[in-house]
């Protein structure tokens, strides 16, 4: 079985058919997994012209087959605004390749200490709720999923670090390098993500007290290279615990949203986590009602399986706006797709397009 890297070097070849320039070394060669003889891909391209776009996916399997993969399965996807311009960008950074390697970590990138101060210019967003199970972590894959896809450069902690979920909601296989003695965070659907998850072995759980979660919150921000950014996501564990006073201490200047389903206890619940939010002086940017509505797919029609108006309520008894209604759903993908994931939704999708205008309507608000 071929690696990752293995599939990369092979495919070193490939050219972007309007650029002229190998694919692997713009890194529009994406989302590799290799799973026994199966390999998914994406491939990011300028090209929109099918005959071209069918010569680079063809291009793709012979180079493959050649080294006795078979099993492909490829994605094409036009390169976003961000990447068209980080084109140019990158053209710049390449010349200045020899001085970067000196800097790496201090010019580079921000640093933790810097990223933690208010004049980052880093736009947090912490999403909490009262109580578990409402949707935090699959509100925050998706927002941050949605941020990025208009361009933006967002970073995701899973700062729930007992009940770490954010790498297998969003497919991640792959765990963060250390590179010059600094973690690379792992970069899914673009967002650089980094979750105690990559840290624990076969699910064990993790034993850490207080202020030992505080300290390992503090290292993911201080111990990360996360680059520059402009959204941090945090996807806080439930209820109003030590983390999340933790959160509101290190970082006074977050934004928070919080996050319920519509019945009548969960607002009630979630609620205190609105409130704490107020007490910290944290703003809050609204509330998300998860599991809001199933929507018949045949006949259209709204079935409010988990009751009705917890969202709007609680929204106006925080003083703030419900920023959407999420339906129930999965999202429409299977385990063979490069971009596979258990909880991010299309952006095609239906609730994948109420991200989308979630993260406009945030954006707008800073
Ligand atoms: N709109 C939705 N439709 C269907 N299922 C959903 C929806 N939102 C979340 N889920 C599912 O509900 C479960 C709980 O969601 P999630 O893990 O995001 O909640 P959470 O608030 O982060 O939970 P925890 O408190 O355990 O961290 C998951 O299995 C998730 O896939
Ligand atoms: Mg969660």
């Amino acid at each position: 079985m071929l690696s990752k890297e293995q599939i990369l070097e092979l495919l070193q070849p490939l050219q972007e058919p309007q650029l002229g320039v190998s694919l692997t070394e713009l890194q529009w060669v994406r989302d590799v997994m290799v799973k026994e003889n199966h390999v998914a891909l994406t491939i990011v391209t300028l090209e929109n012209n099918l005959e071209e776009t069918s010569a680079l996916s063809d291009a793709t399997r012979n180079l493959l087959s050649q080294h006795g993969v078979n099993d492909v399965h490829i994605r094409l996807r036009a390169a976003s605004e961000h990447e068209r311009e980080s084109l140019n960008r990158g053209q710049a950074e390449h010349e200045d390749e020899q001085d970067e390697v000196l800097v790496k970590g201090h010019a580079a990138g921000l640093d933790g200490h810097e990223l933690l101060s208010p004049e980052s210019g880093v736009r947090f967003i912490a999403i909490a709720s009262g109580k578990g199970g409402v949707g935090k972590s699959t509100v925050t894959v998706n927002l941050a999923a949605a941020l990025a896809r208009q361009g933006k450069r967002v970073g995701l902690i899973d700062a729930d670090i007992y009940g770490f979920s954010v790498p297998d909601m969003m497919g991640i296989e792959e765990y963060p390098v250390v590179e010059d003695g600094i973690i690379q965070p792992v970069e899914r659907f673009g967002v650089k993500v980094m979750s105690m998850g990559f840290f624990i072995r076969e699910n064990n759980p993790v034993i850490w007290r207080g202020p030992m979660l505080g300290r390992m919150l503090r290292q993911f921000f201080t111990d990360v290279n996360w680059g520059e950014l402009d959204y941090m996501l945090l996807d806080l564990p439930p209820g109003t615990g030590d983390v999340a006073l933790d959160v509101h201490q290190m970082l006074p200047h977050s934004k928070e949203i919080i996050v319920t389903t519509p019945h009548a206890t969960a607002a009630f619940v979630a609620a205190r986590a609105g409130a704490m939010a107020i007490q910290t002086e944290h703003e809050l940017l609204g509330v998300v009602e998860n599991m809001a509505y199933y929507e018949c797919s045949k006949c259209g029609e709204k079935d409010y399986v988990f009751g009705r108006g917890g969202g709007g309520n609680l929204a106006e008894s925080l003083h703030t706006v419900l920023l959407a209604q999420i339906p129930l759903g999965s999202p429409d993908n299977h385990i063979s797709e490069p971009d596979f994931s258990p909880s991010v939704y299309k952006a095609e999708s239906r609730i994948g397009a109420i991200y989308d205008e979630v993260a406009q309507s945030i954006d707008a608000k800073f």
